[in-house]
């Protein structure tokens, strides 16, 4: 569904950020990417979203070269970015008024032509409702980001980053700004989300644990210029729970990103 194709990347300043990366990931299908940092997975993100072009290498999705931002890829990133003078649901709504897409697809099915549309507005005011049920913020729609705690503004972030139904979500570390209890809730959360709604999903993360909860395959990158070094594929049963933490199975899969971690790369 999306294809990262032999990506390379150098930046004008001369730092070559990726090298000949590559990544298919199927519909539905759940990709944690680790890798040390600076190794350039926030640039691979960023390439996947079509926010910036690659020196070499093409990106699709659905057969379809993504070149620019597409409603088709929601983004969430380390810090939420809200719009302070915006209520959480203001901010939910966002991305409708970006102007990027005059088209807005109900709960995915139906195109209900313009989003100004008295129609469209109130599917999306509905659309809006059922996704702060879902992010677990019900009762929070009129408050503003500074009356939220870090966990309640990644959530108003995850919201914001689903109101357009994306089949597709790219997270940078998400939870990276958080303590560990909120992560796992969080993370908790984004898990059952993305299987209801049965979102395609990459996820850049530094804690292995985190990938091996959440992925179906994690892709483990080299230092810089990233390239991949292996991946490993993840069995656990769904729904997850953080309890199966103390499986063996899931702490062997943490020795083997590790061991992919730490594995010496030839200095060529
Ligand atoms: N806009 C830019 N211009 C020039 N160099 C950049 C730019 N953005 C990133 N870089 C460089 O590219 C390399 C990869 O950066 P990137 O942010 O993709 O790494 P990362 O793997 O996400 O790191 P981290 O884990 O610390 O977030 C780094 O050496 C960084 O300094
Ligand atoms: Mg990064």
């Amino acid at each position: 569904m999306l294809i990262a194709d032999h990506i390379s990347h150098t930046y004008p300043n001369g730092v070559e950020a990726l090298r000949d990366f590559s990544l298919h990931v199927s519909r539905g299908q759940f990709v944690a990417i680790v890798g040390p940092s600076g190794c350039g997975k926030s640039t691979l993100l960023r390439i996947l979203a079509g926010l910036i072009q690659p020196s070499a290498g093409d990106v699709w999705l659905d057969g379809e070269r993504i070149t620019q931002p597409s409603p088709r890829i929601g983004l969430m990133f380390q810090d939420a970015a809200l719009l302070p003078w915006r209520t959480v649901e203001q901010n939910i709504r966002l991305p409708l008024e970006l102007g990027r897409k005059t088209t807005w697809r109900g709960n995915g099915n139906s195109e209900i032509g313009d989003w100004r549309s008295s129609d469209a507005q109130s599917l999306i005011s509905s659309s809006i409702a059922d996704l702060i049920h879902l992010v677990g913020l019900s009762g929070f729609e009129r408050a503003y980001p500074r009356e939220l705690s870090g966990g309640m503004a990644q959530r108003v972030a995850l919201a914001r980053a689903l109101i357009t139904h994306p089949p597709v979500l790219l997270l940078d570390e998400p939870f990276g700004a958080l303590d560990a209890m909120t992560r796992e809730s969080l993370t908790d959360s984004v898990e059952d989300i993305l299987r209801e709604t049965g979102t395609t999903a990459v996820m850049v993360t530094h804690s292995i644990a985190e990938a091996v909860f959440l992925a179906d395959q994690i892709v483990v990158c080299s230092p810089r210029p990233g390239s991949v070094v292996g991946s490993v594929h993840v069995g656990l049963p769904r729904p997850r729970a953080w309890a199966m933490e103390s499986w063996p199975e899931f702490g062997a899969l943490v020795g083997h990103v590790r061991e992919l971690l730490t594995q010496p790369t030839p200095t060529t």
